[in-house]
């Protein structure tokens, strides 16, 4: 574990309001103190990136997108690039999120654009992978969580693997309330690091943050994060509340 970073990473999803934002911030920030091992990041909608940034910036919170566009400017009415997000102070973007792979045809082949907009811009892509009930119960979950680990990363160089931070959620399992158990998170995070100690060798594989999403909460939280290939969380409803994710901070302390 001391070979690379914990991360509790909050993902906003499309919540909180501005007013609901500065609210949060003002909740979180005494009860967060310094937390030592891991990094905190809290991912919100693009509307409200810059607010945040400004509001956390004295914390140890740093501030993530929700996704980003792979092109870096041009004619893609609606969307972001990863240099805007990194210009307006933004270190993290979430890429490959299940809902934005169900809902706005982010494919593998986008997911993996969008990885590398994100490191050329200077941007910690958090890649999300997952298997559906479906799959698993098809016995496909590893094959399929490795072809998308390998996808996303194809042609990303060695030596930017240290900006990248993977996701493991099983779509079943997100907002549902139901938690993969302790064991099924592992073994899952664990099969991420071996594939990417293939592609990459054991140094690399060692040093990626590679965090399990999917209903974790306050009571969950220390069980998931104590297994050894569990390096933080991405947190979505639990996220949402400060007495909540603090708890989960500590709990990866
Ligand atoms: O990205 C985080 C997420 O999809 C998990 O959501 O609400 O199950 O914690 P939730």
């Amino acid at each position: 574990r001391r070979y690379r970073k914990t991360i509790i990473a909050g993902n906003w999803k499309m919540n909180k309001t501005l007013s609901e934002t500065k609210a949060f911030a003002d909740e979180l920030k005494p009860l967060i103190g310094k937390p030592k091992w891991c990094e905190v990041v809290l991912c919100v909608p693009s509307v409200n990136l810059q607010a945040a940034v400004r509001l956390f910036k004295e914390s140890r919170v740093a501030i993530g997108a929700e996704t980003c566009h792979y092109e870096s400017n041009g004619a893609f009415t609606g969307e972001v690039s990863a240099e805007m997000l990194k210009e307006i102070g933004v270190k993290y973007v979430i890429i490959g999120h299940s809902e934005r792979r169900q809902y706005y045809n982010e494919t593998d082949f986008t997911v993996n654009k969008k990885v590398h907009a994100a490191l050329e811009a200077g941007l910690y892509p958090i890649v999300c992978v997952g298997e559906s009930l479906e799959q698993r119960e098809l016995g496909v979950t590893m094959d399929l969580i490795s072809y998308q680990v390998k996808a996303a990363l194809a042609g990303v160089p060695a030596d930017k693997m240290r900006h990248v931070v993977i996701a493991y959620e099983p779509i079943w399992a997100i907002g549902t309330g139901k938690t993969a158990t302790a064991e099924q998170a592992n073994e899952v995070c664990e099969a991420i690091r071996a594939v990417i100690r293939k592609l990459y060798g054991a140094r690399v594989a060692r040093s990626v943050t590679i965090q399990y999403g999917g209903s974790m909460n306050a009571k969950n939280a220390q069980e998931l994060l104590a297994q050894p290939d569990v390096d933080g969380g991405l947190i979505g409803g639990a996220s949402l509340k400060a007495p909540d994710f603090v708890q989960i901070i500590n709990a990866a302390n």
